[in-house]
């Protein structure tokens, strides 16, 4: 049995990829009831809390590994890795980002605590270290869609960004077959390097007209965040990741993704087409 820890965007993804090999997948869901379209498709969803570790532990029957994802709230996170040394887990596949102990990013700080707990646990892992999430366009999405403009303050910073679908795949396939992987840390990417300019130029094209992007402050990015509902401690952490991709931050591109998977990674134009109707 894989336990899945969250049925956010890699989590359900992975979730669907491994039912359709044929693994046994369960799902931890603290609300069960955003995860109906999973059990529909043959997923043991499980109601539980990444904060109530009596709630993981009865999760943790028969599994012998864990896609580990979530908001990486460090205290939340080790709760599933002390979980999984208790219940003897083979593996621990760690979503993780550009972790680093000394970042100036709370996130990318709490990200290498955990990893450093996982290593410490004794349990098999493998880290996937993923660059921006082409997904997080989402958000922006009914803004480009009214406005035909949207701004950052990653300036012409570039990215490789990664399709959350495709994480999901290294994820799933690593969970069901994690003997190559065990001990590894894979840096997951796109395959290129785009600034914020040119996803605006890849967007023009898909939806025939002109999408402009502007550069924008810190502040102003966290403001905007804000107005979408993000707290403002979450708000401020993600502008300060987003300004730094303008110092280079995020301009690192793998072969991790078609070395794993067999195929290229998906591009931004892919992930763009398939998703037209958010931007339209
Ligand atoms: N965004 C990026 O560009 C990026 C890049 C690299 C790495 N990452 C990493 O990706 C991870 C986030 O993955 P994602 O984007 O797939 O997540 P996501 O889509 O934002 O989903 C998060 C999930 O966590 C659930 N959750 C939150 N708190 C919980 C709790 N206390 N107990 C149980 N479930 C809880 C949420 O449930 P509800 O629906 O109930 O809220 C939701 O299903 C983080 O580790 C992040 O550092 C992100």
């Amino acid at each position: 049995m894989i336990l899945i820890t969250t049925p956010g965007k890699v989590g359900s993804e992975a979730a669907r990829l491994l039912v359709e090999r044929g693994a046994p997948v369960r799902m931890l869901a603290r609300d069960p009831a955003k995860a109906s379209a999973l059990r529909q498709v043959g997923v043991d969803v499980v109601e539980g809390d990444l904060d109530a570790p009596a709630t993981i532990d009865a999760a943790m029957r028969d599994v012998t590994g864990v896609v580990l994802v979530s908001p990486a709230v460090v205290a939340q996170e080790l709760n599933v890795i002390a979980s999984a040394a208790r219940a003897g887990v083979g593996t621990v596949v760690k979503i993780t980002s550009k972790a680093s102990a000394d970042s100036p990013i709370a996130r990318q700080r709490g990200q290498a605590e955990i990893e450093a707990g996982l290593i410490a646990s004794g349990v098999g892992y493998t880290l996937l270290r993923n660059n921006f999430y082409m997904q997080n366009f989402l958000m922006l999405a009914p803004a480009i869609a009214a406005t035909g403009a949207f701004g950052s303050s990653a300036g012409p910073g570039l990215v490789g960004f990664v399709d959350t679908r495709d994480v999901a795949a290294v994820a799933a396939e690593i969970a069901a077959s994690p003997g190559p992987h065990i001990g590894k840390t894979y840096r997951l990417t796109g395959p290129e390097l785009l600034s914020y300019a040119d996803v605006a130029a890849v967007l023009a094209k898909l939806l025939d007209r002109p999408i402009v992007f502007s550069e924008r402050t810190i502040e102003e990015d966290k403001q905007a965040m804000m107005s979408v509902g993000v707290p403002e401690p979450i708000a401020a952490m993600n502008a300060h990741a987003v300004s730094l991709i303008a110092e280079g931050d995020a301009a690192w591109l793998s072969e991790d993704v078609p070395a794993i998977l067999g195929r290229p990674a998906r591009t931004f134009a892919r992930f763009a087409a398939d998703h037209a109707a958010a931007f339209s």
